[in-house]
């Protein structure tokens, strides 16, 4: 078992009960054992951090970030929020949710991913508009092009009085603030695992950036020496960057919280093989994860993250690289809603049985 290393856990709660903070989120989320998967994988004794469950509007790992981020912005006086990301985002059905609660206008600048499907209202657009976010679909081909756009968004409403918050993609000076929140997630699976008495070989995530940079920042810190392995959902032409960018935020966070330990690029480890086509379209493997997993346990993961990273760690298990006795923690990021809009990828009509 791993020493508990009390002094560092209190100087990081410390540093971290400092910044300012709104409460949105369920914490601690519960570890729970995966007994019924890890037996039909033949595999390790699988765990699951539940941060699916951490509250507001279906949960995920934006709910600790926005704890954060939207303290700082009201500290600035924001009366609104700026946000963009794909159109069946995660990221902006929490936020608009967040926004809800806390009494800011949502202004969501969604991109097209999969095509005209992406206009329907279903999963977390339906969430969006229900929460009464002002939705507007783009078609853009770089990151850049989004931006401007929120940009554009942001300006139009400045002209008009407001005092908008530009979120992530169009602000990346906030990104650490975003990675406390999974340094804060870090130490509150650190103390679990020593309850429990877990010494975990690998902690699985489905990760892009600040959730991998937070969960690297704090293992290093406490000295934790179980690999942290990333699978990369985003496009390929991008993951190559994914390591670099992972260290920059993880030191961006550890500036801000004032601790004396860097990343290196070379200490993120992100696998971007499992996206198959592209960000947001579902890929076989993913689909029969998420089958097994809802099966097997009764929960559920989804197509664009959380599906891809089990399809990952299944590989993972059935190549040979972890084997049975090891001990696995797949965080799960949540995502679910998003199922709803894809249900015609899972070609689930034929399994309907229609009595004569
Ligand atoms: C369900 C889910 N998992 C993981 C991630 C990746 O989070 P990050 O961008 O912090 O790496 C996201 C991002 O939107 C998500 O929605």
């Amino acid at each position: 078992m791993f020493k508990y290393e009390k002094e560092k856990t209190q100087r990081l709660k410390e540093r971290i009960g400092k910044l300012p903070r709104v409460h949105l989120a369920n914490l601690p989320t519960p570890l729970e054992a995966a007994s019924r998967l890890s037996e039909a994988l033949k595999g390790p004794e699988i765990y699951f951090k539940r941060d699916d469950l951490t509250g507001l509007a279906f949960g995920g790992n934006k709910t600790r970030m926005f704890e954060f981020i939207l303290a700082h912005a009201l500290n600035m006086g924001a009366d609104s929020v700026v946000a963009g990301a794909a159109a069946q985002s995660n990221y902006c059905r929490q936020m608009a949710a967040a926004c809800s609660k806390l009494g800011l206008k949502a202004y969501l600048v969604l991109r097209k991913v999969r095509g005209d499907i992406d206009f329907q209202p279903q999963g977390n657009l339906l969430l969006d508009l229900l929460l009464g976010a002002n939705v507007e679909i783009i078609e853009a081909k770089s990151p850049a092009e989004q931006t401007h756009i929120m940009q554009e968004v942001a300006e139009g409403l400045k002209a008009k009085g407001h005092r908008p918050y530009l979120a992530r993609m169009a602000n990346i000076e906030d990104v650490g603030l975003d990675a406390i929140a999974y340094v804060n997630c870090l130490l509150e699976l650190y103390e679990q695992l020593i309850d429990m008495n877990l010494k975990p070989t690998y902690l699985y995530v489905a990760a892009a950036d600040t959730t991998q940079a937070g969960l690297v920042l704090g293992a290093k810190y406490l000295g934790l020496d179980f690999p942290i392995i990333g699978i990369n959902p985003l496009d390929k032409i991008w993951a190559e960057d994914v390591p670099p960018a992972v260290a920059k935020i993880a030191n961006m966070a550890a500036e801000i919280l004032g601790l004396d330990v860097r990343v290196e690029p070379s200490e993120v480890i992100s696998y971007g093989e499992y996206v198959g086509e592209g960000y947001g379209k579902v890929t076989k493997e993913g689909v029969e994860a998420i089958k097994l997993v809802a099966e097997k346990e009764g929960l559920f993961l989804d197509p664009v993250y959380t599906g891809k990273a089990m399809s990952g760690l299944i590989d993972h298990i059935r190549k040979g690289k972890i084997k049975r006795g090891e001990k696995v923690i797949f965080l799960h990021t949540g995502g679910f809603p998003a199922l709803f809009a894809y249900s015609t990828e899972f070609k689930l009509e034929d399994k309907v049985k229609v009595r004569e």
